[in-house]
């Protein structure tokens, strides 16, 4: 449905007053209403370093998710501020792991005699905690832009790597991309005592991943790719690397949501394309080409549900609020946790 012609009228004076002060990003899994309002779109890499690269700007108004905001607020300067105009805009793949839990797990690999040859590589979906105790432990951040790279350099580091919370992207990217086996990997289940494996089995892994999945990607099957491709002759099936591991070996490109944009850009007219990944940003892309076929891959699957929290009428509220002086949802991670999910940071932008 079009947007509330007053909402936007009302976010366009709110912006106008803010002026310079106020920088909007926008993720592209955000809604149409909400990214007409983003000073910058991007992949959760690219708005990282955008939010970074933005000392002149009082608030950084995050239309994303908490995981992404927190990033914001850890790598901008102390009186910057990052609003999230929804607070219940979380990840359900962050929340799959909690300090505890790795704290537990760490513990696992140390009983196991492995976790001085084990480097954490974290996914940026996962919460300042988490990323604090990468950093603790020499490891590093990646994104689904950067995997690779990561773990390259993490395996450069040491011997083992735990990946966590997607098991989907670190299977994928080792797997598909680094060339070891299903084998190598072992799944590190935390509500399970011990992980649900042996210390043996910790031993033998390179890779030990974390049981946490996206709760959009993780419902593109197998089956979705077949029948699509028995209803369109020739299409070309697209998938983010958070979809399951049987989904990324059945399509025939694989990347992050920036990938997925230039890869359309690149594509001749006529071709055809299904793509599994946020509805969203499939929906705008099939609009913003329309000399190409493309699809959703799976059309019972849907939108994130937390993206989605950010709509036209708490952006209106979180600007104008700003406007009138006050600061409102206002994202902080404390000073400690700062410290050390920053040395993580860091290391992933330092990624060659
Ligand atoms: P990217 O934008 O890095 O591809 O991440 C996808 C995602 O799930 C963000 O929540
Ligand atoms: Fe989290 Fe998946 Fe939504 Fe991204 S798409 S915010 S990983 S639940």
């Amino acid at each position: 449905a079009p947007s509330d012609p007053d909402l936007v009228e009302r976010a366009r004076a709110a912006k106008a007053k803010l002026g310079e002060r106020v920088f909007v990003l926008g993720h592209h899994y955000q809604r149409d209403e909400v990214i007409e309002f983003a000073d910058v779109t991007g992949d959760s890499f690219k708005l990282a370093r955008d939010a970074a690269a933005r000392p002149q700007a009082e608030y950084i108004v995050f239309c994303g998710v908490h995981f992404m905001a927190e990033s914001a607020d850890i790598l901008t300067s102390a009186d910057q501020q990052v609003i999230l105009p929804d607070l219940a805009a979380g990840c359900s793949m962050a929340d799959m792991a909690t300090a505890e839990q790795v704290a537990e797990c760490w513990d696992a690999l140390t009983d196991a005699g492995v976790a001085d040859v084990t480097v954490p590589v974290s996914y940026m979906n996962s919460s300042a905690d988490i990323k604090a105790f990468t950093g603790r432990h020499g490891g590093t951040i990646c994104t689904s832009s950067n995997a690779k790279r990561a773990l390259e350099w993490a395996f450069t580091q040491g011997e083992k790597v735990l990946f966590l919370p997607d098991q989907h992207l670190g299977r994928n990217t080792a797997v598909r991309e680094m060339g070891f086996s299903l084998d190598d990997c072992v799944v590190y289940n935390p509500h399970k005592p011990g992980g649900g494996v042996t210390a043996e089995q910790l031993r033998a892994a390179k890779m030990i991943l974390w049981r946490g999945h996206c709760s959009v990607h993780g419902r593109f099957s197998l089956d979705s790719v077949e029948d699509v491709r028995s209803r369109i002759p020739g299409v070309n099936v697209l998938v983010h690397p958070e979809c399951k591991h049987e989904v990324v070996t059945a399509a025939d490109y694989v990347g992050s949501t920036e990938y997925i944009i230039k890869t359309l850009e690149a594509a001749p007219a006529g071709s055809s394309w299904a793509i599994g990944t946020e509805l969203n940003l499939v929906r705008r892309l099939a609009k913003a080409h329309p000399d190409k076929r493309i699809v959703f891959l799976d059309k019972t699957v849907c939108f994130c549900s937390t993206m989605n929290r950010i709509d036209l009428p708490h952006l209106v509220w979180a600007l104008e609020s700003l406007a009138e002086g006050t600061v409102v949802n206002r994202i902080v991670v404390d000073e400690e946790t700062e410290h050390y999910a920053k040395v993580a940071l860091e290391q992933m932008l330092a990624l060659p």
